[in-house]
């Protein structure tokens, strides 16, 4: 091979990786531009769902795992407690007494059928979701619960909590 066209042979060499950097760099940029497109966006499970026919409660508890939500029947009130524990989000435990206990909580004399116990870190919570020990800053929340008019079906909105004693009447 002659000077020259060892010449040739090292151009055109150096010309392939510069147009292998050129079109990498293109690649990229389109890629870049192709992810642009698709927004950032984290999707929540609906805050609104249909539970069941009120009709189907159980009189007590009822638990609906995919909302981790406890729902109560008492005659013809129904009412929600989340089961998320409100330390770092463990499911808590339902704790049924099998009879009403008297219990001293944080200095007051209360009468309870069950609390939720965490089975992570210890927060106990009574009976209408209070939190009595454990690292648990705050009270299990209570949800709204409705009536879907048109299905007659029994509707919890997790966006909106409401206070402890709130009930919902079934006609
Ligand atoms: Fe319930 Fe920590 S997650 S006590």
């Amino acid at each position: 091979m002659t000077e020259k066209e060892i010449k040739n042979k090292r151009r055109e060499f150096l010309k392939n990786i510069g147009r292998l950097i050129g079109y990498g760099t293109l690649g990229g940029l389109f890629a870049g531009f192709g992810r642009s497109l698709w927004p950032n966006i984290l999707y929540e499970p609906p805050k609104r769902v249909r539970l069941i026919d009120p009709k189907n409660l159980a009189d007590g508890m009822n638990y609906f795992p995919e909302q981790r939500l406890f729902v109560f029947k008492r005659g013809s009130e129904v009412w929600a407690i989340s089961a998320v524990c409100q330390h770092l989000g463990c499911t808590v435990n339902f704790v049924p007494f099998g009879e009403k206990v008297k219990k001293k909580i944080l200095g007051e004399v209360i009468e309870e059928e069950w609390e939720f116990h965490c089975p992570c870190h210890g927060s106990k919570y009574t009976q209408e979701g209070d939190i009595y020990e454990g690292p648990a800053p705050r009270g299990l929340p209570h949800y709204l619960l409705e009536i879907d008019p048109a299905t007659g079906y029994l509707v919890v909105d997790m966006s909106k909590e409401v206070k402890k004693d709130w009930r919902l009447k079934l006609s």
